[in-house]
């Protein structure tokens, strides 16, 4: 695709980069259009991809918008935009290819991109997907345009390379996308109105999308089978989640205090130091410790909390290699199920956890 958009950025204008000979006259007619999609403006922090010559960036930086990354991999278009960028020193413009792009986790309350996708392999827009979902944060907007079904521009291509795909493949895909707990959901879909009714073509398609916390319940159903008589594993109480910093358990239904939430087995291991790794269980009393073990059902995701704060309390039992959590306080369905670790404070790999107490 570099060599396409090389061949396409030799001069620097708007119509070669918009790959029409009207591009100025369509620019002007849907600009305000696609503009008026966006969520307010003030005092967001953008990352705008694939900016080109910057037909979008100055107008974004002008509406209120804290701090403007426009992202471009062809040197003429980053330097025309930023050059005409040159009084706003809320903009950086980056020479850089989208799909190398690393940019820290939730420092973008919008991510736009104007055509961008369609010069993207299907493995680049899923990894955009998820980058764009991460770069967010949460309540922040995606907001992307693309050609479908066919092109937009009238220039004749010696080749082309452009995905011109269906709608409902962007939908689907991010619709489908989730990071840390959070997924895509989308406002709206609609076609730009300039192109129906200056082009009768009404396959230029935008989407809007708001990064939202979107539960991925990876273990147990939510609505828990009754436990079948003499089962040593059961944990139909609890489902296991992915949230912002990692895995965690939930309770799938009220339960009582005092009321078993969940019970199972473990396994003895061997070659494996729990002082290191944390998703291991201590399998004794001794202080220090060198028996660990690896246990059944959602018990390995609880996480920690203070004594006050723990809702939940294991009960290890060392000579039947199993064990029993139960409810210290009254649980409502989906809060988390939170106990206090037993070895947080000698084991290194809860050392940071340990600290946090001090
Ligand atoms: C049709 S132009 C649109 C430019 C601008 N968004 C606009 O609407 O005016 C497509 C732009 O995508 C850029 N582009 C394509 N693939 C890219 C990638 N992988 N990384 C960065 N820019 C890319 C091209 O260089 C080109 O400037």
């Amino acid at each position: 695709m570099t060599a396409y958009w090389q061949e396409h950025s030799v001069e620097a204008t708007v119509e070669e980069m918009m790959l029409d000979d009207d591009a100025q006259k369509i620019h002007e007619l849907e600009r305000d259009e696609i503009l008026a999609m966006l969520p307010p403006l003030e005092g967001s922090r953008v990352l705008e991809l694939a900016a080109g010559l910057g037909r979008f960036t100055g107008h974004i930086a002008d509406a209120g918008a804290a701090a403007v990354v426009a992202v471009e991999f062809m040197p003429k278009f980053c330097e025309a935009n930023a050059a005409s960028s040159a009084g706003r020193p809320h903009v950086s413009v980056l020479c850089q290819d989208v799909t190398t792009l690393e940019q820290p986790v939730a420092s973008h309350d919008l991510v736009f991109s104007n055509w961008l996708l369609m010069y993207l392999s299907d493995a680049e827009v899923s990894q955009l997907a998820s980058d764009a979902l991460r770069w967010l944060a949460p309540g922040g907007s995606l907001f992307f345009r693309e050609s479908c079904f066919r092109q937009s521009g009238n220039t004749k291509r010696s080749f082309n390379p452009t995905h011109y795909r269906v709608p409902e493949a962007y939908t689907a895909l991010f619709g489908g996308t989730t990071y840390g707990g959070f997924g895509f959901e989308l406002v709206r879909s609609q076609s730009v109105q300039t192109y129906i009714e200056h082009k009768d073509n009404p396959g230029q398609i935008c989407w809007l999308f708001t990064k939202t916390a979107h539960p991925v319940k990876l273990l147990a159903a939510p609505t828990p089978p009754a436990p079948v008589a003499g089962s040593i594993v059961s944990c139909g109480n609890v489902y296991v989640m992915n949230m912002q910093y990692g895995a965690g358990a939930y309770a799938a239904r009220d339960i009582a205090a005092g009321e078993m939430v969940e019970q199972g087995i473990v396994r003895r291991l061997t070659n494996c130091d729990g002082n290191e790794n944390p998703y291991v269980f201590t399998w004794s009393d001794d202080i220090p410790n060198t028996t660990w073990a690896l246990g059944s059902g959602c018990a390995t995701f609880y996480n920690t909390a203070s004594e006050e704060e723990a809702n939940t309390h294991m009960v290890r039992f060392f000579a039947e290699d199993r064990f029993e959590i139960h409810a210290t306080k009254d649980i409502k369905e989906g809060d988390e199920l939170l106990h206090v670790y037993k070895s947080k404070q000698w084991r290194t790999c809860f050392s940071d956890l340990a600290a946090q107490d001090e």
